[in-house]
């Protein structure tokens, strides 16, 4: 272990570990998500198959999203010790196009994207602060007249897509969540750190989706 990343204080948060959890994980909703059961089955049996991008944590996004604090972000966690076989897969097609409409419908989002991630055994999606990238890039190239604010208006909602088995935690700031159920989402203050980790002997399936609320 060569360095030590520090944390990038992005969120209108405390910052400070020993503080209690309070209201920076919310649970916004439990979702009907029976139609995306059968696309989840497919997706774990054959995830390249369908179009599952192998997501490594030191580098290689699914996404080129050319931004430096990003790749600043990659060469730190080669240097932490983070290798190849650190990984989530990630799906940016059109397999859960059906549950996203739905999703966008009930949120009230505009000018969405949505993915999919697999969460094998073994590994994590290590810390870390959305940076809304890819949003404000096709927003600034497809939608520049679109005059919207990041911190007002910026949603991500994350629907777990399995169940919750022993092993597998998700987080936001100092709040955990465990024992979920496929449908229960989840939104966590603006920017603030957040993770998950499956130490477990089942895949964790999620779905989020990002958009604006105007
Ligand atoms: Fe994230």
């Amino acid at each position: 272990m060569k360095s030590q990343y520090q944390i990038n204080h992005a969120a209108d948060w405390h910052y400070d570990k020993n503080r209690a959890p309070s209201t920076e994980l919310q649970h916004v909703g439990h979702i009907n998500v029976d139609s995306a059961q059968e696309i989840v089955k497919r997706m774990l049996a054959q995830p390249y198959d369908l179009g599952g991008i192998k997501r490594i944590h030191s580098g290689n996004p699914a996404i080129s999203v050319d931004n430096a604090s990003i790749n600043e972000r990659s060469r730190h966690m080669r240097d932490l010790g983070y290798t190849k076989d650190h990984y989530f897969i990630e799906f940016n097609n059109d397999i859960v196009d059906d549950f996203a409409a739905s999703m966008k419908q009930k949120y009230n989002l505009l000018y969405e994207h949505h993915c999919a991630i697999i969460i094998p055994p073994g590994q994590c999606m290590p810390v870390h602060g959305d940076t809304y990238s890819y949003l404000m890039r096709f927003m600034k190239r497809d939608n520049p007249e679109v005059k919207y604010d990041l911190k007002k208006n910026a949603r991500r909602y994350l629907t777990f897509l399995t169940d919750w088995d022993w092993g597998q935690s998700f987080g936001a700031g100092n709040a955990m969540q465990w024992q979920w159920e496929k449908g229960d989402t989840y939104a966590w203050d603006h920017k603030l750190i957040h993770w998950c980790s499956n130490a477990g002997l089942a895949p964790m399936v999620f779905f989020e989706i990002t958009g604006l609320e105007l």
